[in-house]
Order: C-alpha cells, then sequence, then structure tokens
C-alpha cells in the first residue's frame, strides 16, 4: 500500500470576490486534507497535532488504495477490501470581511457515520453514508490570520453494512458555502412546471428562505430565467416585505413562450437565479438548474414523454468507479454515461441509494432518465450491521434530504423507495410504504413514487397492499409479465430490475447453447464457469432467479405494456461477486467489465437499441485445432450475415423471429473468420477476426490525448497485448508496468477480470484476456504526460498527452 507523510500543516486561506450580483460564494472545500487511516480520540481537537498525517485531496476513498484480502472485515460480498475507521482534518483562514456572513460547510456523502467538528465544537453525526448533509459553522468560526479547523471522523468499522463494495471515506464532494444573513435555505427551491403546451410553460419556483438577523427584513426577491444561450427570457419579482423570521412557501410563476422541452435526446436546460436583498442590499444568489418536460405512465401504453410514448431502456448500476473505488469524479461518470448512450441506454437505476449528485447532472445534460432509489433495507435487516440499525432514527430525515436535493433534476422520472425489501412479506410493509410515500408527497407530488418488489401475488405482497405506490417496479419475473395485469389490474408497470447473466469478458465455453443457471443448487460448481473463477461470455450462463439477456428481452417485446426494462447491470462493480467464492471479489453481471471494456453482450444491446449499423462477430479465434468452436454474430440493418473461414464460406444465417443472434459451428483451423452483413443483396459491414501469433509487442491508445489540468481530468488508457502482425493475443496475460512523466499521474490500473488480486493503485497489472487498463490524472499545472507501458520480452509502448 502506499503511504504518505507530510510534516507539514496546510492551512487554505479562503478568499473570494463579489463579482456582479453576487453574495454566495460557493467554494470548492476539497483540497489540502490530512489524513489518518485509524482513530485518535483526540483528533476532534483545534490544537491537535496532525503533522504527521498524509495530505491529500478529496473524494478520498481510502478502502480502494489497500490490499485485497478475504480476512478483511468487509468480506468478498464488500469487495475484500479494507475499511475501519479514519480522520480528516482541514486548517483555514477566513477574512475578516466573511465575520457578517452565513457559512456553512456542504458534504455530498461520507462513507459512513461522519461526525463533524468546527474548531473543538462538535457539529453532529450522519450514520448514511450515501446522504448529503450541511453543517453550519457561523457561530464558532475565527478570522483574520486565527486558524478554523474542520475535524470530520469517518467510521465504516461495522461489518458487514453492506451486500456489495461501499467504499470508506469523505468519496464525495464538500463545499464552503459563504452568504448573507438571510439566505435562500438548503436546497431551498423547487421549480415544477404545472401546464407545459408547445406554445407555453408555466414555470413554478417555491423558494424557502432562512434569516438569521434579529431585527425584520425588508425582503425584496427576483429570479431571472436564462436559456442555454444566456439569453434571459424572464423575469419576476417579490415585492418588498417585511419577515420576522425563516420562511418557506414564497412562489413565483412565469410564463415561457414556446418552451424547448427537455427530452433524452434533447436535453434542453434552463437556469433560474434567485436574488434575495434585504432592503437595498444583495444578501444572497442561489441558481437552480431545471428542464421543461411533461410525462406520465399508463398501464396499457408504458411511459409517454412530452406525448410521444418511450420506451425506458435502462441499466441499473451501483456508485463505485472500478478502479477509482466509491471516489467520484465527473470524467469517470460522463465516460460509463458516454458507453452506455453507445447502446441505446436511455436511462439508470441508481440501485440502492441515493447518488453523488455529479450524476444526476451529468443525467440532465445527457439525457438519461433517473430512477433515483433511496433504501435496500428498511427496518429488516439483510445484513449484520446494514442501515437497518439506523432506520428508526434517521430514515425519516435521510428520505426527506434526498428527496429535497434531487428534485429539480428533470433527469429524475421516478423515485424508488426500497429495493427488494423484505417487509413486503409481511403487514409492516403496509404502513412502512405509506409513511415514506407520505414523506416523498410532501416534498414532490410531480413525480411517481415506486418500489423494487419481487411478490407476484398481490395478496401477499404487502408493499403493493399499501396503495401508495403509483408504479409497481417488478424485479426479475420476467416468465409471468403477460400474468401481472391480470393480478393487478389498472396498474403501471415496470421491469425494473432483470437479466443477472453473468459473464467474464473474452472467455468461452462450448456448447454455447445450452443455458446455465447458478446455482442449481448451493455447492455445485457453475457449469459454464472455471475453476479461475471466470464465467463463459456467451449469453448462456445466469442467476437462477434471473435469465440470459435474450431470454428476458423476448418477454420484454412480447409485453409491450412494460413501461421500461433495467438491466442488471450496465456495469461489473466491486463486491458481491457471486457465484464464486474468494478470490472473486467483484461482480460479473454488466454488460462492461469493471475497467469498463464491453463484454460481447453489449453490441446485441448496440444492435437493439441503437440505430447504427452493428456487426459483431466473436469468439476470438486462437483454439485447439480440430475443436468445433460456436461463433456468434449480432447485427441489424441486414436480413443475413454469411460467414468464412480462410475464405471459404461456411453459410449464411438470417435471425429469425425474437431471435437476437445467429451462430455457426465451425471446427477450428487457424486463419481468419470473416462476416459479411447484406441487406438485400448489399453488403453493410464486415468484421474479421484473425488468429494472434505470440505476444510480441504493446499497443496503447488514451480515450483523450488532451484533458483539462484542473487536477481531476482523466485520461482511460487502453493497453493491448498483440502478436508482430498487431492482433491482440485473446488469453495474453503478460504484467506490464507503467511510468508516468509529466503532469499527470497514475490513478488506477485494472483489466476487468473479477479474481485479480492485484492493488487498484499499483503501478503494474497483468493483462486478463489481452487486455488492461490505466487512468491517468492531470495535475493543476500544464503540460505534457507521457505514459509508458513495459512487459518482459515484449516492444514497449509510449503515449503522450497533453494537459491544458
Ligand atoms: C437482486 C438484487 C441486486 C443484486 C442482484 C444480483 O435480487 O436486487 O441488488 O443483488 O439480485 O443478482
Amino acid at each position: 500500500m502506499i503511504f504518505y507523510r507530510f510534516l507539514f500543516i496546510v492551512i487554505v486561506s479562503v478568499t473570494w470576490s463579489c463579482s456582479n450580483r453576487s453574495a454566495r460564494q460557493i467554494i470548492d472545500f476539497t483540497s489540502g486534507w490530512s489524513f489518518l487511516q485509524g482513530d485518535d480520540t483526540n483528533a476532534y481537537s483545534i490544537n491537535y497535532d496532525d503533522s504527521g498525517w498524509r495530505v491529500l485531496n478529496l473524494p478520498h476513498d481510502w478502502s480502494i488504495e489497500g490490499e485485497f484480502s478475504e480476512s478483511n472485515p468487509a468480506g468478498p460480498q464488500g469487495g475484500g477490501l479494507p475499511t475501519g475507521t479514519g480522520w480528516y482534518r482541514k486548517s483555514f483562514t477566513l477574512p475578516h470581511s466573511a465575520g457578517n456572513k452565513h457559512i456553512y460547510v456542504d458534504f455530498d456523502g461520507v462513507y459512513r457515520n461522519s461526525e463533524v467538528w468546527i474548531n473543538g465544537h462538535y457539529l453532529g453525526k450522519r450514520p448514511n453514508g450515501y446522504i448529503s448533509f450541511r453543517h453550519d459553522l457561523t457561530p464558532f468560526l475565527v478570522f483574520g490570520k486565527e486558524r478554523n479547523v474542520l475535524a470530520v471522523r469517518v467510521d465504516n468499522s461495522g461489518q458487514p453494512n453492506s451486500r456489495w463494495y461501499t467504499g470508506s471515506g469523505i468519496y464525495r464532494n464538500v463545499r464552503l458555502i459563504i452568504t448573507g444573513k438571510v439566505h435562500v435555505d438548503h436546497w431551498g427551491t423547487f421549480v415544477y412546471t404545472p401546464e407545459i403546451s408547445s406554445d407555453s410553460a408555466r414555470i413554478s419556483l417555491d423558494i424557502s428562505l432562512c434569516k438569521h438577523i434579529q431585527d425584520p427584513a425588508d425582503i425584496w426577491i427576483e429570479t431571472v430565467i436564462k436559456d442555454m444561450k444566456n439569453n434571459e427570457i424572464a423575469v419576476q419579482q417579490i415585492p418588498s416585505m417585511y419577515i420576522s423570521d425563516s420562511v418557506t412557501g414564497l412562489t413565483q410563476d412565469f410564463i415561457i413562450n414556446s418552451p424547448v422541452l427537455w427530452s433524452v435526446d434533447h436535453p434542453y436546460l434552463y437556469k433560474a437565479t434567485t436574488y434575495i436583498y434585504n432592503g437595498k442590499k444583495l444578501t444572497d444568489t442561489y441558481a437552480t438548474s431545471f428542464g421543461i418536460r411533461d410525462f406520465s405512465f399508463d398501464a396499457e401504453k408504458g411511459f409517454i414523454l412530452n406525448g410521444e410514448p418511450l420506451k425506458i431502456l435502462g441499466v441499473c448500476n451501483h456508485h463505485d468507479l472500478g478502479a477509482l473505488g466509491a471516489a467520484v469524479n465527473i470524467r469517470a461518470i460522463e465516460r460509463q454515461l458516454e458507453m452506455l448512450k453507445g447502446i441505446g441506454c436511455n436511462a439508470i437505476r441508481t440501485a440502492h441509494n441515493p447518488p453523488a449528485p455529479e450524476l444526476l447532472d451529468l443525467c440532465d445534460k445527457m439525457g438519461f432518465l433517473v430512477v433515483d432509489e433511496a433504501f435496500d433495507t428498511w427496518r429488516k435487516k439483510k445484513v449484520k450491521i446494514d442501515y437497518h440499525l439506523e432506520w428508526d432514527e434517521w430514515h425519516k430525515q435521510d428520505l426527506y434530504d434526498f428527496i429535497k436535493r434531487d428534485r429539480n433534476h428533470p433527469s429524475i422520472i421516478m423515485w424508488s423507495i426500497g429495493n427488494e425489501i423484505p417487509e413486503q412479506f409481511d403487514s409492516s410493509g403496509i404502513t412502512i410504504a405509506k409513511e415514506l410515500v407520505e414523506t416523498v408527497k410532501s416534498l414532490d407530488t410531480t413525480r411517481p413514487v415506486t418500489c423494487a418488489i419481487t411478490e407476484t401475488d398481490p395478496e401477499k405482497n404487502f408493499i403493493y397492499q399499501s396503495g401508495a405506490l403509483d408504479v409497481l417496479g417488478f424485479n426479475y419475473k420476467h416468465n409471468g409479465w403477460s400474468e401481472l395485469p391480470e393480478y393487478f389490474q389498472g396498474e403501471k408497470i415496470i421491469a425494473i430490475e432483470n437479466m443477472s447473466a453473468l459473464a467474464t469478458r473474452g472467455y468461452y465455453e462450448m456448447p454455447s447453447d445450452s443455458i446455465r443457471r447458478w446455482p442449481e443448487a448451493y455447492g455445485v460448481p457453475l457449469k459454464g464457469a472455471n475453476e479461475y473463477s471466470m464465467v463463459s461470455s456467451y449469453d448462456h450462463v445466469s442467476a437462477y432467479w434471473g435469465s440470459t439477456h435474450e431470454e428476458t428481452l423476448r418477454e420484454f417485446y412480447r409485453n409491450s405494456y412494460l413501461a421500461g426494462i433495467f438491466v442488471w447491470t450496465g456495469f461489473d462493480y466491486l463486491g458481491e461477486p457471486v457465484p464464486y467464492p474468494w478470490p472473486a471479489r467483484s461482480s460479473y453481471f454488466g454488460m462492461i467489465d469493471l475497467a469498463g471494456f464491453p463484454k460481447d453482450v453489449y453490441y446485441l444491446y448496440q444492435s437493439i437499441w441503437t440505430d447504427k449499423p452493428v456487426l459483431h462477430i466473436f469468439p476470438h479465434w486462437n483454439w485447439q485445432p480440430g475443436q468445433t468452436i460456436d461463433i456468434w454474430a449480432y447485427y441489424n440493418h441486414a436480413d443475413e450475415v454469411e460467414l468464412f473461414l480462410n475464405g471459404n464460406s461456411l453459410g449464411v444465417k438470417s435471425k429469425k423471429e425474437s431471435e437476437f443472434h445467429v451462430m455457426w459451428s465451425v471446427k477450428y483451423k487457424p486463419g481468419t473468420i470473416k462476416a459479411v452483413s447484406r441487406k438485400e443483396g448489399k453488403t453493410i459491414l464486415e468484421k474479421e477476426v484473425k488468429t494472434a501469433g505470440k505476444p510480441a509487442k504493446i499497443a496503447i491508445t488514451a480515450d483523450r490525448e488532451e484533458i483539462k489540468a484542473d487536477g481531476r481530468d482523466l485520461s482511460f488508457i487502453t493497453v493491448k497485448i498483440i502478436d508482430k502482425n498487431g492482433i491482440m493475443v485473446p488469453d495474453a496475460n503478460n504484467l506490464v508496468s507503467f511510468e508516468i512523466t509529466g503532469m499527470g499521474k497514475m490513478v488506477g490500473t485494472d483489466n476487468g477480470y473479477q479474481a485479480s488480486l492485484e492493488p487498484f493503485k499499483a503501478n503494474f497489472r497483468k493483462a486478463f484476456n489481452g487486455k488492461c487498463l490505466v487512468i491517468i490524472q492531470s495535475e493543476t499545472s500544464k503540460g505534457k504526460i507521457t505514459i509508458e507501458a513495459k512487459s518482459l520480452d515484449l516492444q514497449p509502448a509510449i503515449i503522450s498527452m497533453i494537459s491544458k
């Protein structure tokens, strides 16, 4: 493990400028924190000596920096990485001019049990590791040259507390908010669009104000709405009024002519900026981004967006970012979403917790629909020390904060109050579901509420019986979909979690057309899997509660009443490595592996969910002579595919109705397989796969050769082991080491192999089935970055990029 020690105290001076009509400073508060992995009961105190602690920038996840071990308390289910306790401290000064301001610290998420102190004063605890929260620092701050110290204790030692990898630490962003004494409350605006037509839209903006002065305040409010080109399109004022206390429910109404509607293909955003004046003085400025869209669910027609039916084609994802762990990074999330757009995915379910706000911002901007999910457990536990222990004390507050934080995102089309909650099976499900939905509706009546349920007998499903759900979200149960409308008459239904099909990228077992389920019985080794913890990548292995991708898709297209489908999962994630025991430590369910390399099934979705021409053939072409190999092709825009081996035709195949691929069984001979897709005799696409020779060289490519010098931006570099002719060697596992020079650093390596125990932060990584990944992050200085990849007996490779 890498360990840093810096023997100095970092004091950050907070300065700001009051630009034109701006009275709120939102200060990024992520740099220069001191960190201790361990515990020290005195570390809250202002004079504590943290000079020996490591200095780092947030977001930070200490688990991802650790070594894998089966004996780590989180267990393989939690990813097999260390957890425990940690402390963060940050020293900063504030100018005297901040003395008449109100000052808060906002945390987007700390996993878990955060406790915060400012200058030795205790500010409070937050057990839930996914919830965003604020502390008021104002009464305890000092100004001028005197130093303030913020201290945060994080306790993730109670294990296991999750069914998946969580990360540990201040793994999301932190901001300092400096504003006037009368200001918009935390998440204190709510924008909704009560009337939308093609000619005009009525926008309502609810505002809540906090007042921290004794005397009555003479308040005057102005809100300006701008379009994406920064044109001012509407202005409204609330005339001067005296307030003696904090106020809620101030409403402004706007009419916008010819509104540009937000949709998945055209995610158009507006911005409302609210100015709060106390007398003549501007005391706060608050920006709210929003979109104008109209949607509904229908029991027969499914989902309707802006008047047009739209199938929700989504994936469930956990929050980790592979080798980066839980530490939030905008580019890493954007890369995931770009890959999902590439297969026509238009929706994300935030399984099974409140996401990073950056994910929602990106979904707003990139055009994804979101099912925003609050909980995986209520009062009954799923694992020993999970959230059920905090349920009674915290769930109301957590749910309230979650809705308030997220309700302005146009991407969110539905709230989910839970996933596979055990209370669905007894009458407590009725009471709790009612109470949760009531909380949601007290804050937002513009969106339906769902819950991911599994019990398909209406008499036995008590969450359903609560009558509180607007849309029923069923997990799995694809074989029963045709009966659901009869059992749940008049209900709107969405297939909210599906498949749980398993695969390891680049690993194949024959015969490909026999379907294997895990576990047929506990203790029975999975068919379609090998002793090296790899699962065959033909779409023919799944959990028994799910199905292969094709099986569920077939049912989905037969049941047109379903509003949409969510695949479990878009990306492999850390933890939940079923069906394997250790050393497997990450999941097999993704269409894309943990490193971000697509598995073959990615192209199945691309061939049915997008309009771009697709022809994808697999497996690789390195086998034993005489072996019978199944060759599959996913394709679209064509009525047939012809396959050739070394120039000889192996026949023409066409997908029959409700088929998703074609297949040939071929006696292996080294050489080239080539597929040609044709429509009405005209060639659409050609694809070749060639037998590779011995590993000879390394090839590297970067997803972006120009990145921003902001200390956060990333370039994802794919490393391939190739033979002397440039063909990727499909089983190569050479150990590659990386040397980075210039204005960048390595922040992670991976190869997508679910049982790799190499540490993510090491500067080496074995290739897995021909490939590995290295992730480079910019520094804050501009310049060139050079990455050299080396391996014994292989010709090395170098790539350079610019950070500016
Ligand atoms: C589901 C559950 C998911 C995940 C999945 C694995 O039942 O909702 O969180 O555990 O199974 O197949």
